[in-house]
């Protein structure tokens, strides 16, 4: 394998761009990142790796952080992209500093950054994104691909800067979610209302293993949560809220993407 792209995603953005660039770059492999990977040895010969992650608060999800400190990289000189998508206009937050602190601690390099704007996947009421949106995105992003793979494929070597005063507010945000969620659960908001089937959806897609099912229902268990939204949001009955805030919102997930391909059976 040439390529390693590793992704982590809720509601397929990030896969589906994964897989685009994929196309157009020659021996790629699309890996998930999921929290089932971190009990095995995890190491890598690509010359060349990416990683494809949806920005939450600002910043990476956690799980990508540990499996980045988990993952060993034998190429002696590899070429490291990173890809964020992102639901704001210019809503890539600190991952690129965040990436380069994370492999500068293994002495590697974040080589090229590129950010990807996709339709936000939260589903309150600020947050949407109108039908018109999402197609404009969607066509812009199958325009940025190919630019963005010609530049991996040219080792091109990609920095960003964000504005220090950005950069600290957003470093604020991410670190506020992160100690509030480390003293109160963030997924204790979750419930599955009456229109639950039991189907064990949520259960399955859920990428950190938070969920499981107690009496037919599921359960979230307080304690890996990365807040990406997948269970609230390929639930097939749309029975999964989060207190009052998603009743009656409309759902969101890539249309391109199938919950099948989220799920390790
Ligand atoms: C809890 C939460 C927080 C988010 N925070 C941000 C953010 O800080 N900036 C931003 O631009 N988008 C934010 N988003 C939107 C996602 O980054 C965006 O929709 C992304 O493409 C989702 O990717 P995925 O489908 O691969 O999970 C957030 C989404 C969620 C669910
Ligand atoms: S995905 Fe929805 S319907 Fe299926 S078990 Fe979970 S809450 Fe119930
Ligand atoms: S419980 Fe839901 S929001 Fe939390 S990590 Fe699992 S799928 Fe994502």
């Amino acid at each position: 394998m040439n390529t390693a792209i590793y992704y982590f995603t809720g509601t397929g953005n990030s896969l589906k761009v994964a897989k685009d660039l994929s196309q157009y770059i020659e021996d790629a492999t699309v890996i998930q990142i999921r929290q089932e990977k971190m009990s095995h040895q995890l190491s890598t010969n690509a010359k060349a790796i990416g990683f494809v992650v949806p920005t939450i608060f600002k910043g990476i999800p956690k799980l990508v952080s540990q499996f980045i400190n988990h993952l060993e990289v034998k190429h002696q000189n590899p070429y490291i992209f990173a890809v964020s998508t992102h639901g704001d206009h210019n809503g890539m937050g600190i991952v690129c500093k965040q990436f380069k602190e994370l492999l500068a601690k293994k002495s590697l390099p974040l080589s090229a950054y590129f950010a990807i704007q996709m339709p936000h996947n939260s589903p309150v009421k600020d947050h949407l994104t109108t039908n018109q949106e999402k197609e404009r995105l969607f066509k812009e992003e199958t325009i940025q691909i190919p630019v963005i793979a010609e530049s991996i494929r040219n080792r091109q070597l990609i920095s960003h800067t964000r504005n220090k005063f950005k950069s600290y507010l957003e470093t604020l945000i991410y670190s506020y979610h992160a100690i509030s969620t480390s003293k109160k659960p963030i997924d204790r908001g979750f419930y599955a209302d009456e229109k639950c089937i039991s189907c064990s959806i949520c259960s399955k897609v859920c990428p950190a293993q938070n969920i499981e099912m107690a009496d037919n229902k599921p359960k979230w268990k307080l304690e890996n949560c990365q807040f990406c939204l997948a269970c609230i949001q390929w639930c097939p009955k749309e029975a999964i809220q989060y207190n009052k805030e998603t009743i009656g919102i409309e759902r969101y997930h890539h249309p391109e993407i199938k919950v099948t391909e989220l799920i390790i059976d």
